[in-house]
């Protein structure tokens, strides 16, 4: 998971009819900051208010209520809150000298982070709520109306997807033929830079029956690919039908059965937690993309002890060795960190080496970020910030070097995509390939959620350029 989120695909050409709306139902704008969960849960944020009368909008200037869904991995990322929010309060102003009202929410990371920090720092905002909570939006919006500030940051004894409506049909078919669908949140691991133990609380799985109405629905509805989505989301864990234990492995054979199902990925994982089954379930599941994306942050045995990883460089490289063994055309991606507290140069040529060793398709790569709160903030010997930025210059390079590698070994390639969405020209669309790339492709008779075969043909900035075939 990284600042930038992998984007959701646009609105469908093939989406149900527009609901007809009333002009005088409120609006609410969402902006997603983080990661694909925040993603999800701004969808089921939409959902909570949809039953309130509230219906989404593009703009933020019609919104009569405008969220920002947070996050707090980095400084930077907390940072852009403020400011988003200082622009905020001017249009709220302006909004109040024309007679109108505009509310403002802060959820998500941030606001499990700061709570009461916000409402001092951030006079305008009205509500502020966190990623275990919001199910109770409606409730707290209601309280603001009514002039209180809100604050809603415990951690909910209830479940939260117990306490959700049910998203529309209509609703889920206007989102597009991909959809996330979160399993498990939280996490217990407390990496020594991290946050998310503390911002998203311990580790929960959502129990499987529920897991399979949800993926039920969203297929029901016309979605071909579902990405499951946990901090840890390979911790999963439920009981089967019989009873028995079962892991993300199992979760995935059982999701597998459901027909019209197409495509299943899950994200982010844990080296740890990478079990016997769920490596079976990449040989054995032809709807199990082919794509791994599996953070391992550093290169060092001493730098990955100290961020408390639990495994070692030469275990990653293994897992990753047997993890290629049963299925070969896998890609990988990961995430890494360079300057971590007491990382020298030897230690960051490790990583460099390591990134040598597994060749990635695909990587997110920052400069390590002192949060307040974690271990890692408490250790003595930071690493100058020009150090930082130059090690990520480089480790950027080889990454960009592995990713044109990867990229220029599709070309003539034969591979199916999913149709996602209208491409720029007439009679193209843009689909995604198993490594989770952006194709584009003439197809015109051909429509969105379809599976199509192409062959590679050429390598763009971001995506792929191909032609159908047919077979
Ligand atoms: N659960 C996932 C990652 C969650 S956070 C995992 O275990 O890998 C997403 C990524 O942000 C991390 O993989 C890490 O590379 C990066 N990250 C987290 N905390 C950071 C910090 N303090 N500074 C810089 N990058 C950080
Ligand atoms: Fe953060 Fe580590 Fe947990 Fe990932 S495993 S969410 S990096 S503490
Ligand atoms: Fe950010 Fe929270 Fe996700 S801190 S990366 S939004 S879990």
């Amino acid at each position: 998971m990284s600042d930038q989120i992998i984007p959701l695909p646009a609105t469908a050409e093939a989406a149900a009819p527009v609901p007809v709306t009333n002009p005088n139902t409120r609006k609410v704008f969402i902006k997603t900051y983080g990661c694909q969960m925040n993603v999800y849960d701004s969808v089921r944020m939409g959902d909570a208010l949809a039953s309130e009368g509230y219906v989404t909008t593009e703009a933020m200037e019609e919104a009569d209520l405008v969220l920002l869904n947070t996050c707090h991995i980095r400084e930077k990322a907390a940072e852009k809150v403020y400011s988003a929010l200082g622009r905020l309060r001017e249009m709220k102003k302006e909004r109040a000298a024309n007679g109108r009202e505009m509310m403002i929410g802060v959820a998500g990371c941030v606001a499990q982070a700061e709570g009461e920090e916000i409402l001092r720092r951030a006079p305008a905002v009205d509500v502020v709520i966190g990623p275990q909570t919001y199910h109770r939006l409606p409730q707290a919006l209601q309280r603001a109306r009514r002039g209180e500030r809100v604050i809603e940051t415990d951690y909910a004894v209830e479940d939260k997807f117990e306490h959700l409506p049910k998203t529309e049909k209509a609703v889920i078919r206007s989102r597009g033929v991909t959809s996330f669908l979160t399993v498990q949140e939280g996490c217990d691991k407390f990496c020594t830079f991290c946050v998310v133990p503390y911002t998203r609380g311990s580790e929960v799985s959502r129990p499987l029956a529920q897991i399979l109405e949800e993926a039920q629905r969203l297929v029901d509805a016309g979605v071909r690919e579902i990405t499951l989505l946990g901090q840890n989301v390979n911790a999963w864990h439920g009981e089967g039908p019989k009873g028995d234990a079962w892991g993300l492995g199992d979760l995935l054979y059982r999701l597998s059965e459901i027909p019209g199902l197409a495509r299943l990925r899950y994200t982010t994982s844990h080296p740890r937690d990478m079990d016997d089954r769920l490596i079976e379930a990449h040989r054995d599941l032809r709807t199990l993309m082919p794509y791994l994306h599996l953070p391992v942050q550093a290169g060092s045995d001493r730098v990955l002890k100290a961020m408390n990883r639990r495994h070692t460089a030469e275990e990653y490289v293994r897992l990753i060795e047997r993890i290629r063994s049963v299925r070969p055309d896998i890609a990988l991606s990961g995430d890494f960190i360079v300057g971590f507290p007491g990382e020298t140069e030897a230690e960051f040529e490790d990583t460099l080496r390591l990134v040598e060793r597994v060749r990635y398709a695909q990587a997110f790569s920052f400069k390590y970020s002192t949060r307040p709160g974690t271990p890692g903030a408490e250790l003595g010997s930071q690493v100058a910030e020009e150090v930082k930025a130059e090690r990520l210059e480089r480790l950027q390079a080889l990454l960009l070097k592995q990713q044109q590698e990867f990229a220029e070994g599709c070309v003539g390639k034969v591979i199916d995509i999913l149709l996602e969405k209208p491409g720029r020209n007439a009679g193209q669309l843009i689909g995604r390939s198993p490594w989770l790339q952006s194709v584009n492709v003439d197809a015109k008779s051909s429509q969105i959620g379809d599976i199509i075969s192409v062959r590679i043909i050429g390598t763009g900035p971001n995506s792929l350029f191909a032609e159908r075939i047919e077979r």
